[in-house]
């Protein structure tokens, strides 16, 4: 086995593959995804010799800043947010932002981005290639594309590209998501559009491909002869924040579920890719959610749990409950919490559930993937104190210890025959440099630079996730059971029911 050191050595000396030159333009560069992950993505990637000499940054929003005030208020609020990037990385990006200030809807404001598009392409040699970055809320998706398109902003002139990436949410149901593809792609072709899912940035995520498909042990194992039910967790501590007014119109189901839990179910469920291509891929992780078990209008109540917060206690501090969020409706009946049970139907899966579950404002901060695997065909031990053993479970985590963990049972030492659940562990921090700092974003806006959409969701599989969520959504618009958890719990009993019904339960904590 290779020592940490080797490990870390060899993952240094991977081949690197420098971004093309390139113009990234951000609409709504004033905003908190820029400060907070775009810029410093960058600085990062600056950082590891990534980017090339030949690219600049062309910040588009309403607030009113010039290039030289919006690489001030960048550089303030990076240091007040405890941003942890490179210094001389960041000045190096910073020289190179520009800022227009416009409105979306405005088309005279487009010819003037253009105009500022070009002058910094030729300052910086960076050609014709443009990468335009849609950081703003969805509602304008529709219409800064239309604008790009009408100022000629999309085209592809001489050999150069241009691209788009559209953060979530796609849409807020299968209809409204279809129609957005629609109008986005009057502009952009499908490989010329990246839908983002975050998710898909975290290095455990992409662990998993290489866990499953680069080790032969797990997978003679990865199937319902030897899988009992799969877990996936995404808890948060945080409440909404200051997202209230999204976060009304959205639920914890639009806005966890379609995009990174069914990624996380996908990867986990899915068959091996011939090849590691962007569209291999994708075809097989599309397939799984073609193939989720559609949920019968009568069996919605019993497959999913909807649950909000009240108020609670986390980190010994009181916390006040959905309902007095600000922008958050006193009488709101929006989930903060919701849990699902899926069934896959195909060979692999045939009868071994999924059970999905997010919710803010949980006990603890954890998102991770748990394989519960079959107790032991017969019992081996029946006479002794033994009845049923503890399952074996393989845990990956995702964040924020991220790492994997193998829990089996091992005897008690000492004359009885008695159990106890102990395990190995791999902790990414032991083996790779955990000083080194990313925010998730620098591998996903790299693969767009050099047009890799591997990691990307294509149009089917957006639609496809509606798909499996809609009757939910549709039972939903019911006045239909809320149940209530409080801050700081582990969510509704409601859910711990959902489980119980199966004989199972939730892995809360480190348990
Ligand atoms: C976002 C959701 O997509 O993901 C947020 O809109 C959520 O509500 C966030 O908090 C979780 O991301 P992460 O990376 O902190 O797990």
């Amino acid at each position: 086995m290779d020592s940490p050191a080797t490990a870390s050595a060899q993952a240094k000396a991977a081949p690197r593959h420098i971004a093309d030159p390139c113009v990234l333009v951000i609409f709504g560069a004033s905003g908190d995804l820029t400060t907070r992950k775009l810029i410093p993505a960058l600085t990062n990637l600056a950082r590891d010799q990534l980017l090339p000499e030949e690219f600049a940054v062309v910040g588009f929003a309403r607030s009113d800043f010039t290039d030289e005030t919006i690489r001030q208020r960048l550089t303030q609020d990076a240091e007040k947010l405890g941003v942890n990037v490179e210094r001389e990385a960041w000045k190096r990006i910073m020289q190179r932002v520009y800022y227009l200030c416009g409105a979306f809807d405005d088309a005279g404001a487009y010819q003037a981005l253009a105009a500022k598009i070009d002058a910094a392409a030729k300052k910086h040699g960076t050609g014709g290639n443009r990468l335009h970055y849609l950081a703003v809320a969805p509602r304008f998706f529709g219409e800064i594309v239309r604008q790009i398109g009408a100022a000629g902003l999309a085209r592809e002139d001489r050999g150069a590209w241009c691209r788009v990436i559209v953060e979530k949410p796609f849409g807020h149901d299968l209809d409204s998501a279809r129609a957005l593809d629609t109008e986005i792609k009057q502009i952009f072709n499908e490989p010329q559009i990246y839908r983002i899912d975050h998710y898909l940035g975290k290095e455990t995520v992409q662990n998993l491909l290489m866990f499953r498909f680069g080790n032969s042990i797990f997978e003679p194992i990865w199937n319902r002869q030897y899988i009992d039910h799969v877990q996936i967790t995404a808890a948060e501590t945080v409440g909404v924040e200051h997202r209230g007014g999204y976060y009304e119109t959205a639920g914890a189901l639009r806005d966890m579920i379609p995009s990174h839990l069914f990624q996380l179910m996908s990867l986990t469920a899915m068959e091996s890719p011939a090849r590691l291509d962007a569209d291999a891929m994708r075809d097989e992780e599309v397939k799984v959610l073609h193939a989720v078990q559609p949920f019968a209008p009568e069996h919605v109540v019993d497959a999913a749990v909807r649950g909000q917060y009240g108020a609670g206690t986390l980190a010994d501090e009181q916390v006040p409950g959905y309902r007095d969020e600000p922008a958050v409706d006193p009488q709101s009946r929006t989930e903060t919490y919701i849990a699902l049970k899926l069934m896959i139907d195909n060979w692999r899966w045939a009868g071994t559930p999924f059970y999905l579950r997010t919710g803010k404002r949980m006990a603890q901060r954890v998102t991770e993937i748990a394989i519960v695997f079959k107790q032991p065909p017969f019992l081996l031990f029946r006479d002794t104190a033994l009845s049923r053993f503890t399952p074996n479970e393989l845990v990956l985590n995702i964040q924020p210890d991220e790492g994997i963990s193998l829990r089996f049972g091992a005897k008690v030492p000492g004359t009885g025959m008695r159990q106890e659940a102990v395990k190995m562990e791999f902790c990414y921090n032991d083996y790779f440099d955990g000083s080194v700092t990313t925010t998730g974003y620098e591998r996903l806006l790299h693969d767009c630079m050099i047009g890799d959409q591997t990691l990307f969701r294509r149009a089917d599989m957006v639609e496809a996730a509606w798909r499996v969520i809609m009757p939910l959504i549709e039972a939903h618009q019911e006045p239909l059971t809320l149940a209530q958890y409080a801050a700081g719990s582990w969510g509704p009993q409601e859910a711990d029911e959902l489980m119980r019904r199966d004989e199972r339960y939730w892995r809360n904590s480190d348990s």
